[in-house]
């Protein structure tokens, strides 16, 4: 038996897992990593936690297995847009600045001013937001000179763990594009950006394709990790891009919906394309030459585990989602808006708030549950409508994964909603099952993604849309104009 390991930092953890050549699950393991907010608006992490957990996670994984010699390849993915800055003696100078963090509002406006807003988009497929990784090099370059002073190597998150593992400086495209520093059209660093922003070139890592070598592992990493030397690390994927890769949106026309806490919809693309307006993410996808839009919500399943720890805290959260069931679509009236830490897509604007639009004493705690579900569903659906105008006949299957894909009443608002049939798809291991999956390809097992996909993607349950989309139509209009409507009070109030 063949062997393949998807390493994954993301927010919460270092995660291993092992899968084997028919993509069933071996072994896996996450330690746990802290995350320190020391002032308002700034999200940290030391990198060294991250590559201490790895080494836990690997070795936990090769202790309940025996697979250390037979693996064949190994694919990396975790939280995009992190900023890891190295000296020259590859010290980490600073702690990492994730993708969370939300210091550098200035920063965004003057490389929007430096470059020119449509022409931002052009190049990089994205606006500058605050959470991506150039305004943040330009937030160390004005607030603590002498750490840009020493800076001689800028990587991503997943890139430090494989710089611990390889000795490379590398990256995949995917993960890549998030720094919005790249050509995205030509998949290449952007030489015109970078020089107007003036960050040196030779700080940035190698580019390579999801499923390219891009190293192996060296002796060192592997008399610490236990891992045999030599094998083979690929380029791997941002965590969004190797969770498509992990539920088979590898092809244009399958749509990955992820409701976790964030909802992301991820829309594959055989040629680049970019929103006008910057309002979805135009990123490289992990598959070679490919393309894909993303729209990404904050606050999805993360709006019911709000409501449902402030204002339902005994309630489980099936009883909580089966009472919603009762209550008809647009729950008479009551329209919830999902945007409790701000939203990205389709309204890029750290002040927009939640809200509950349209109580009345009718309304019980399932109509409140039901416009939870609702409002995130909407919020999704304009994610959605974004990528249809921008990509006409991007959308042909839709395949739902994440924690908010478990509730049946929720499957069905979102199936109704969209307008289109939810298809549920097993990936309970996340981006670190896409990571295998690249490194499959890369290792030899399958010859390309799309094999990779087909050969071990399980789906299960397949949601059609029901008698209620017409009844949703006016309510989501409704929906829509509410966002305007309020913009000048979310203002008022993050002023006061
Ligand atoms: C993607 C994004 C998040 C982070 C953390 O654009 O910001 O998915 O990668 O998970």
């Amino acid at each position: 038996m063949k062997y393949l390991l998807g390493l994954d930092v993301s927010t919460t953890g270092s995660k291993a897992l092992l899968i084997d050549e028919t993509g069933a699950v071996v072994a896996s393991h996450t330690a746990p990593h802290p995350i320190s907010q020391p002032y308002p608006l700034w999200s940290e992490q030391n990198p060294a936690d991250w590559w201490e957990g790895m080494v836990e996670s690997i070795r936990a994984v090769l202790a309940k297995t025996n697979a250390a010699n037979a693996i064949q390849a190994i694919g990396l993915t975790g939280q995009m847009h992190g900023l890891v800055c190295l000296d020259a003696k590859n010290e980490v100078l600073r702690p990492a600045i994730l993708w969370n963090d939300q210091r550098t509002q200035a920063e965004c406006d003057a490389m929007t001013q430096i470059i020119g807003a449509k022409r931002l988009i052009q190049l990089t497929g994205n606006r500058a937001l605050t959470g991506f990784t150039a305004p943040k090099i330009l937030w160390v370059r004005n607030h603590e000179p002498e750490v840009y002073a020493k800076i001689a190597h800028v990587l991503l998150p997943k890139d430090y763990v494989r710089f611990k593992l390889t000795g490379d400086y590398a990256t995949d495209l995917a993960d890549g594009a998030g720094m919005v520093l790249l050509d995205v059209a030509h998949r290449r660093w952007s030489e015109a950006v970078l020089k107007e922003l003036n960050i040196p070139q030779e700080w940035l890592p190698k580019l390579y394709e999801g499923p390219a070598v891009t190293g192996v592992v060296s002796e060192a990493a592997a008399q610490i990790t236990g891992l045999k030397a030599g094998i083979p690390v690929v380029g791997g994927g941002g965590d969004q891009a190797a969770q498509a890769t992990g539920v088979g949106a590898v092809q244009p026309g399958i749509i990955a919906l992820t409701v976790g806490t964030s909802g992301v919809v991820f829309a594959p693309l055989s040629s680049y394309a970019y929103e006008p307006e910057g309002r979805l993410h135009a990123f490289c996808h992990s598959v070679p030459g490919q393309w894909h839009f993303m729209g990404v919500m904050l606050s999805a399943a993360g709006s019911l585990q709000w409501y449902r720890d402030t204002l339902a805290p005994q309630v489980d959260f099936g009883a909580l989602t089966a009472e919603a069931g009762d209550v008809p679509p647009g729950c008479e009236g009551l329209v919830f808006l999902p945007y409790l830490s701000g939203e990205r897509t389709p309204h890029p604007d750290p002040l927009a708030r939640g809200a509950f639009v349209g109580l009345t004493v009718r309304h019980t705690r399932a109509h409140l549950t039901r416009a939870v579900m609702e409002g995130v569903a909407f919020g999704l659906r304009d994610s959605f409508e974004l990528i249809k105008q921008a990509s006409p006949g991007a959308i042909t299957e839709v395949r739902v994964s994440g924690g908010g894909a478990k509730s049946q009443v929720w499957r069905q608002i979102m199936a109704d909603v969209l307008g289109v049939p939810l298809v549920v798809a097993e990936a309970i291991e996340g981006a670190a099952y896409g990571a295998a999956l690249l490194a499959g390809v890369g290792g030899g097992v399958w010859p390309d993604v799309l094999t990779a996909a087909q050969t071990t993607v399980k789906l299960g349950e397949r949601v059609e849309p029901g008698t209620s989309v017409s009844a949703y139509e006016s309510v989501y209009g409704l929906y829509r104009d509410l966002y305007p409507m309020l913009k000048p009070a979310f203002d008022r109030q993050a002023a006061l």
